[in-house]
């Protein structure tokens, strides 16, 4: 079968760093379907010669020396072809749709009808291929890949499910969020599920919580217009660290297809205590880092938290009383992505006279998203020497020194699943929609007038003050640490 896949907002960011780059990827390495088209529309007038020239110079800057091949580009390039025209325009779609057909010549053909939009044209687009027969599978599977943001909130998250859903199957519809497309994220599933080791000690019996970071150094830069609508919580929490959640705390799906996988993580989302508004001030810290409100598109009097910590708890038999701490910022000491599992202490501590308590930290695992991707396992080595003096020393898994050459980038699997019709790595309607219930009233309680003035944090700090008070008050603490890059 042949593949078109098919970018409306083709001259965005999202398509020349990040897609079209990804595609250029999967043909280099030979993963690229054949007859594979792609098919980019937006309103800039180009010909197909001029978007292609555009392209590679995106891809070759995105790729660098390395990794960029001249060569693979010129074969690639043919499949690459450009539609102008108005999303918003009944004739401009309709021309697109002959484009589409004439490109593929009758032969049978899975669509990919990919969303790298602004989110206000999700709902138009849809309606729009819905009123052309496009969602129609009578020549091949269709099927559409949506960006984040979905929605705002849940009562905006329903309403464009369910509008999708008055065109599309669910079957058909991907919802993408890219960290489930990162090496380190799927290899958790690995490290749980094709391993014994860790499996018994994963839960409340030995387990006292779990610490899932995703700090950034980099500023809101640019995008602050869109940020200081949108703040930490919806523009990470709600998508990726959720799903870091869900995959750290999921019970062993019965066989790794979609909806057995997604079944166990709207599980988790399920267990997940509800907050009602009076205890969400608690469960979390939020923080704005100094200079945000001068940025470019930001409102001098902004409240918007460019830096969140919030706690939940996930009320099953398996982690019952185990705290997940969720936190993320811009403006932070430096770019780390980590889960930490804190391993209860022993319960006789042998040792406690000749180790300062600052010295008797538990065990940890601590699974390194990015950039430093491996896993370290931290425990207690006894000191050469006289007595019983103890040093926490590690384990320590690096793909870097483990596999040759650089890992996939994010959108590169994620891709070729949607091509392929692997729905497991992408959001369903339900899972969407829980994780804004989750994060909802964290947004309300922290935009209620009745809050105090946002906190403020230096850039390069790991949030402001009040966070690592919260921790201490909970007799716990951040394990703040940059990774090493080798
Ligand atoms: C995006 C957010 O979804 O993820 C950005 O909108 C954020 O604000 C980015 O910077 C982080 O992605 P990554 O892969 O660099 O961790």
């Amino acid at each position: 079968m042949s593949h078109t896949v098919v970018i409306f907002g083709a001259s965005g960011d999202l398509t020349s760093r990040k897609l079209i780059p990804a595609l250029a990827s999967l043909q280099r390495n030979g993963l690229l379907p054949e007859n594979t088209k792609i098919v980019g529309f937006s309103r800039t007038p180009m010909t197909d010669d001029a978007w292609r020239a555009s392209l590679r110079a995106t891809t070759e800057d995105h790729a660098g020396n390395a990794s960029f091949s001249a060569e693979s580009w010129e074969a690639f390039a043919p499949s690459i072809h450009y539609q102008p025209g108005d999303i918003s325009s009944a004739e401009d779609l309709a021309r697109l749709k002959e484009r589409l057909e004439a490109l593929e010549g009758g032969r049978p053909t899975a669509r990919v009808y990919y969303l790298a939009t602004a989110p206000q044209f999700y709902a138009p687009v849809v309606t729009a291929l819905g009123s052309l027969g496009m969602a129609s599978e009578d020549s091949g599977p269709r099927r559409i890949v949506i960006e984040k943001p979905f929605g705002t909130d849940l009562d905006t998250a329903r309403s464009l499910n369910a509008h999708i859903h008055t065109v599309f199957q669910e079957s058909q519809v991907y919802r993408i969020d890219h960290y489930l497309g990162k090496e380190s994220v799927q290899n958790i599933l690995a490290l749980r599920f094709a391993n014994t080791i860790f499996e018994p000690v994963w839960n409340r019996r030995y387990i006292d919580h779990v610490q899932i970071t995703v700090a950034e150094e980099v500023t809101v830069g640019r995008r602050g217009s869109y940020y200081d609508s949108s703040g930490v919580l919806r523009d990470m929490f709600q998508n990726h660290l959720l799903q870091l959640l869900m995959v750290t705390a999921m019970e062993a799906p019965v066989r790794f297809n979609a909806d057995a996988v997604r079944n166990e993580k709207v599980k988790v989302l399920d267990a997940i205590r509800p907050l009602d508004l009076s205890h969400v001030a608690d469960a979390g810290v939020r923080g704005q880092y100094a200079g945000y409100t001068t940025e470019p598109g930001v409102a001098a009097s902004s409240q918007t938290a460019t830096f969140g910590a919030i706690r939940l708890e996930v009320d099953n038999w398996r982690w019952q009383g185990v705290p997940f701490y969720l936190r993320s910022g811009k403006a932070m000491s430096c770019r780390t992505t980590q889960i930490v599992i804190g391993f209860r202490q022993p319960p006789l501590e042998l040792f406690a006279a000749e180790n300062a308590r600052s010295q008797r930290e538990a065990n940890r695992l601590v699974i390194q998203i990015q950039p430093a991707e491996g896993i370290q396992l931290h425990f207690h080595t006894k000191v050469p020497g006289d007595g019983m003096r103890l040093r926490l020393t590690d384990l320590n898994f690096q793909y870097s020194r483990e596999f040759a050459g650089r890992l996939p980038e994010a959108y590169e699997p994620l891709l070729l699943d949607c091509m392929t019709g692997d729905a497991s790595l992408f959001a369903r309607a339900d899972e969407v929609e829980k994780s804004w219930g989750i994060i909802d009233p964290f947004v309300r309680a922290w935009q209620s007038v009745d809050m105090a003035p946002i906190p403020v944090y230096e850039p390069g700090d790991w949030g402001p003050a009040a966070s690592t008070a919260w921790m201490q008050a909970q007799g716990r603490s951040w394990f703040d640490l940059c990774p090493v890059l080798t």
